[in-house]
């Protein structure tokens, strides 16, 4: 590979899960994995096989059916995961396994107990086993900002040895700073002997806002891999945004002199759907992706971008995908056609059950909302493909009565295992008096920590797509619905989260 080509590592399916409340199934993972194939990523991080169960699936599904982008699983340094993850990838047409261990004194110290002798010998013959099981193998030096670069250069030098051939180097708490973590690489990739051997990749959580900085200022000082996510979803303040750096690497490319493989074309659409599918919704002025990114208000930049419109825009918002949100369909569209538009869209149906739902839904918003473009379709599908499993709590009908001067009564009728059951409650508005009466039924006792709505589309018989996160022992989950009336999207959207919170996934930390 040419020295000014930059790998695209994604892991929006791996870190961008660990947001909290943006778990993904098996099948939401393959949709957005396919779209990230499409953009031609380099490498898609699937999960962490070890995880739970579902990771494990998650993982082989991506690996079974992608064939374009290489699949890796992330996996402790340790035996066990790495043999999970080896197993998850078996029919990957290109696979990698990527295992990490902290490196950073207060990492070893408390979270390993680790000494830094053990440290080492446990990342060495962690590559090597994974060196036995697949030719591909990622090393990651956890915490590596705050970790001391003379041991770094010990530790990269031997898992080089062993047999790593990308050495990634985390921001793991979005500490460093643009200029200081530039230098580290530089030091890092000139002192280690057998540096050549390896890629240097990078990772940077978003902690102080410097994910990108960091990253871009990493790739000057020769790292040749990034690891990002689409909308910046991750830990905590998230990873460095995909949209971000490739935009930043193609914009910039005669400064930078570098670039990448991604058709930036699948940009917009894969950030819609990373947003439909885990509830997170877009800020609108995100750079790239946010809904007023290629907006200009003002009467002066309008002015010029009419005269010339490099006078005020660095970036065609067709470029990035803006354009692609085409009317599709409407109540006269078959079932061919409309398999055969999201599939464009890059989502399949395992099954023609999956398939009925998702037409029957479709029938049912063609009759309130004649005008159906991919925005409502993507949901469609997320909707349908998160209701899938059993479904504990089911929304039979509501009524809301809202008044000016009144106060709004809300009457909810529900199925619960199998059970009808009614309420009534009365709120500070229409839907907090629904919600109300919903847990008046289920009394959950979770709390909720998050209420949004966003228009689909952007008139006003657009779908609200509501996201409700709810915590509950430890426990956070986001529940999305999307209807025409938002006030039953919100509806659905409180019982999903219910039947997501009563469904018990179990799922190990890769950080724990
Ligand atoms: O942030 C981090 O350090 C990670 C590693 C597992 C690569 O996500
Ligand atoms: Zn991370």
């Amino acid at each position: 590979m040419s020295d000014s080509r930059v790998i695209i590592f994604d892991t929006t399916l791996r870190d961008g899960e660990q947001s909290p409340g943006a778990s993904m199934s098996k099948d939401e993972k393959l949709r957005i994995a396919r779209v990230l194939e499409k953009m031609q990523v380099d490498v898609i991080e699937a999960g962490f096989a070890i995880a739970s169960p579902g990771d494990y699936e998650a993982v082989k599904l991506v690996a079974d059916n992608i064939k374009n982008t290489k699949v890796c699983s992330l996996a402790r340094a340790l035996e066990l995961d790495i043999d999970r993850a080896a197993s998850a990838l078996k029919n990957a047409v290109a696979g990698r396994i990527h295992t990490f261990i902290a490196t950073s004194p207060i990492h070893m110290k408390f979270k390993l107990q680790m000494r830094p002798e053990q440290v080492v010998e446990r990342a060495v013959s962690s590559v090597k086993y994974a060196r036995n099981l697949i030719d591909d193998v990622e090393f990651s030096l956890e915490d590596a900002s705050r970790s001391e670069l003379d041991f770094m250069c010990l530790i990269i030098e031997k898992v080089i040895d062993a047999g790593a051939r990308t050495i990634n180097i985390p921001d793991t708490v979005g500490y460093a700073l643009p200029q200081e973590f530039a230098l580290s690489i530089a030091n890092l990739i000139q002192r280690v002997p057998n540096a050549h051997k390896a890629v240097f990749s990078v990772h940077c959580h978003n902690d102080l806002g410097l994910a990108v900085a960091n990253s871009l200022a990493a790739i000057n000082a020769g790292a040749r891999q990034v690891e990002c996510t689409i909308n910046g979803l991750g830990e905590r303040a998230g990873n460095a945004s995909l949209e971000e750096l490739a935009m930043a690497l193609h914009t910039r490319r005669e400064y930078l002199q570098l670039y990448t493989a991604l058709d930036h074309s699948q940009i917009v659409p894969a950030s819609k759907l990373v947003s439909s599918i885990t509830g997170f919704p877009v800020q609108p002025n995100k750079a790239i992706v946010g809904a007023n990114a290629f907006a200009h208000e003002s009467g002066i930049h309008q002015d010029g971008i009419l005269k010339h419109r490099e006078t005020y825009e660095i970036m065609r918002a067709e470029d990035v995908g803006w354009s692609t949100n085409r009317l599709v369909m409407g109540k006269h569209s078959g079932r061919a056609a409309f398999r055969a538009r999201l599939e464009e869209l890059g989502s399949s149906f395992n099954s023609d059950a999956q398939l009925n739902a998702a037409f029957s839904r479709f029938k049912e918003l063609a009759d309130k909302k004649h005008e159906i473009v991919d925005a409502d379709l993507i949901s469609l599908v997320s909707v349908t493909q998160s209701s899938e499993s059993y479904e504990k709590y089911q929304l039979s009908s509501l009524a809301v009565s809202s008044q000016t001067g009144e106060i709004p009564l809300a009457k909810v009728s529900m199925v619960c295992d199998g059970l009808e059951q009614r309420c009534e409650a009365t709120g500070g508005g229409p839907v907090d008096a629904v919600l109300c009466a919903i847990e008046n039924i289920v009394k959950s006792g979770a709390t909720q920590q998050l209420y949004s709505v966003n228009a689909i589309t952007s008139g006003t018989d657009s779908q609200g797509e509501v996201t409700v996160r709810l915590e509950k022992n430890g426990r956070i989950v986001n529940g999305i619905g999307a209807d025409t009336d938002i006030i039953i999207a919100s509806a659905k959207a409180y019982i999903h989260a219910l039947n997501l919170l009563d469904a018990h996934i179990e799922k190990a930390h890769p950080q724990v």
